[in-house]
């Protein structure tokens, strides 16, 4: 079977991700389904046993800067070898909430890590791997700050100001305008059936 494709969900905390990820597996899942087919739903940082524990740890213990990036990359080495390479090997398809463009738009553009290490970190990890499709939720960090609440305890992202989220907004969507090829972005200020629709424009053109 020929391999298969990878998902990525990435968006500032609020803008909404969340909301939609399992409904897009479904509508994905129901498409790929008559090949045989099935979607991996997984996520980052976590998506295997070491992963979580280590989500676990950047979400909720204060650390240097470097040592967060590394941790971020850390994990994923280890989702990429146990979950998401033999997954899309085996013809699966791989839906991830958020990966590697989420640790330059959170540790470089939010807290400013030169770009060069993380590229450094991303040629190691990765090789030149990129996800096939990256659905981007965008959203002004006031809206999505007003979104978040206090529905629950925030993390240690969750409790940055909006100047932070301002700066991670930039980096994704300079991250877009970089790779165009694979980016898709949806302006999470519109309503439900909106979003929805859009998105299933993006799954037809898989
Ligand atoms: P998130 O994906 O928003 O999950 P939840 O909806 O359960 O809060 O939380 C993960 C947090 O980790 C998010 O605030 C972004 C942050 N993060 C980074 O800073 N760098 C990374 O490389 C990744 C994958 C996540």
């Amino acid at each position: 079977m020929a391999r298969g494709r990878f998902i990525t969900f990435e968006g500032i905390d609020g803008a909404g991700k969340t909301t939609h990820l399992a409904w897009f597996r479904d509508q994905l899942a129901e498409k790929v389904a008559p090949t045989g087919r099935t979607v991996v739903m997984t996520r980052e940082p976590g998506g295997t046993p070491l992963g979580e524990s280590i989500r676990d740890l950047v979400l909720h213990q204060p650390m240097d800067l470097e040592t967060e990036a590394l941790l971020m990359f850390a994990a994923r080495r280890e989702h990429l070898a146990k979950v998401i390479e033999p997954a899309l090997a085996r013809g699966d398809w791989v839906l991830s909430d958020r990966f590697s463009d989420a640790t330059f738009a959170y540790q470089g553009g939010g807290r400013g890590l030169p770009r060069d290490k993380l590229e450094t970190l991303e040629r190691w990890v990765q090789g030149g791997f990129q996800p096939d499709l990256t659905v981007l939720f965008d959203l002004p960090p006031d809206t999505a700050s007003e979104r978040r609440g206090a529905a629950r305890e925030p993390d240690r992202f969750e409790s940055e100001s909006d100047a932070f989220f301002k700066r991670t907004r930039t980096e994704y969507l300079r991250r877009a305008e970089e790779a165009p090829y694979r980016f898709a972005i949806v302006d999470s200020s519109q309503g439900i059936d909106a979003i929805r629709a859009k998105l299933e424009q993006v799954i037809a053109t898989l």
